[in-house]
């Protein structure tokens, strides 16, 4: 009976193939209406929860049916959220590892169901099963965050150093921590190797400075640590923050021990996402300058190479040569990051509609 059921329903099928035309049309037309599971790493971080929203906006418009998926930084919990997503016929899926090299094995799985994988803000790592990427320049925002430090302290313009500086990255496992240290640090060593910029605690290697989760309570915890070990009569002129929830972290542990007040202004610091809290700790003089991320534009290309994916046309890159990820070269549409402090937050956030003015009122 199996075997005759089975043997009707192939017949279907190429009955079905021979009415609509090729495998291409038929899969493509299955996808109308199709859904799109979108797995992002953590709702803690404001940007993610903006990411989310404004793809489920941009695929529903299109009709689409989404499946939105927050991991809350815990990378088994993510893949099982994944896999749920494959075993539920999900067509497409579009992903932020919180480890990208952690769901090879779900990927294959994916790519057996011919379900398309795309890598989104984070690449994932280790796989051929990714058809692309979508992504900031995050080696960019590195060097925009070194820059800034650089400049503030007035190192190449005679003012008198040598600056103490601290350094932090963010997790371990987010490929795109590493991106912004090494930025960073092509801004930085030089300054350090000619003594202008030292680092009196001596961490300065990658692995020493990686904050688990990005969390800002660890962030400040190490912060005040540094403090009470390395600079018990002397100041700190800057910290390298890679994200603004560590930056406010940080801010904060200055302040417990007495920055922001009398002669211990507050270090010169670096952000990243142009948080709310952030935005507001720039306005008020406090934090020094984030990174502005459009996760608006980040949402629209993404949504344009699924729907692309879905529909049997070519999604629209413009890097096809920079992201190795272990397996093969990741084509990628790469956006660009801008830098944002006192003197231009408002034509960028403000005037873009990214934010309104009452959001930044503190
Ligand atoms: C993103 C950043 C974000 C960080 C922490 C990175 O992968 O690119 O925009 O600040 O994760 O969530």
């Amino acid at each position: 009976m199996r075997k005759i059921l089975s043997s009707l329903a192939v017949a279907g099928l190429v009955l079905t193939l021979a009415a609509c035309g090729s495998e291409e049309e038929v899969s493509v037309k299955s996808n109308v209406g199709a859904t799109v599971g979108i797995a992002l790493p953590t709702t803690k971080n404001a940007r993610w929860n903006a990411d989310g929203k404004a793809m489920v906006e941009q695929f529903q418009a299109m009709g689409y049916n989404v499946n939105l998926k927050f991991a809350e930084n815990d990378t088994e919990n993510q893949r099982k959220q994944v896999k749920a997503m494959i075993d539920e016929g999900d067509k497409l899926l579009v992903i932020s590892a919180i480890d990208g090299g952690s769901l090879t094995g779900v990927l294959a799985e994916a790519a057996k169901k011919n379900v398309k994988v795309i890598a989104y803000d984070r690449l994932l790592t280790n796989t051929n099963d990714v058809s692309y990427q979508a992504t900031f320049d995050n080696h960019q925002v590195g060097v925009l965050q070194g820059k800034v430090l650089v400049e503030r302290l007035g190192v190449d313009t005679g003012k008198d150093g040598p600056f103490r500086v601290e350094l932090f990255a963010g997790s371990a496992t987010d490929v795109n921590a590493k991106s912004f240290y090494d930025g960073s640090m092509e801004v930085l060593k030089p300054y350090i190797e000619s003594g202008q910029i030292v680092v009196p605690s001596g961490e300065i290697a990658f692995k020493k400075v990686t904050t688990k989760d990005y969390s800002d309570v660890l962030a400040q915890a190490r912060m005040e640590r540094l403090l009470k070990t390395y600079y018990k009569n002397r100041r700190v002129n800057a910290v390298l923050s890679p994200y603004d929830g560590m930056t406010i972290g940080i801010i904060n542990g200055l302040k417990k021990n007495g920055y922001g007040q009398g002669n211990r202004p507050l270090p010169w610091t670096s952000g990243q996402d142009a948080e709310i809290p952030s935005v507001q700790s720039i306005i008020a003089g406090e934090q020094t300058e984030t990174i502005f991320k459009d996760t608006r534009e980040l949402a629209k290309v993404a949504v344009q190479m699924g729907n692309a994916l879905l529909t049997g046309s070519k999604p629209i890159v413009n890097d096809t040569v920079s992201f190795d990820n272990g397996v093969k070269i990741v084509p990628t549409y790469l956006l660009y990051p801008v830098a944002v402090d006192e003197t231009n937050y408002e034509g960028l956030l403000l005037k873009s509609g990214f934010y309104n003015e009452k959001q930044l009122k503190s």
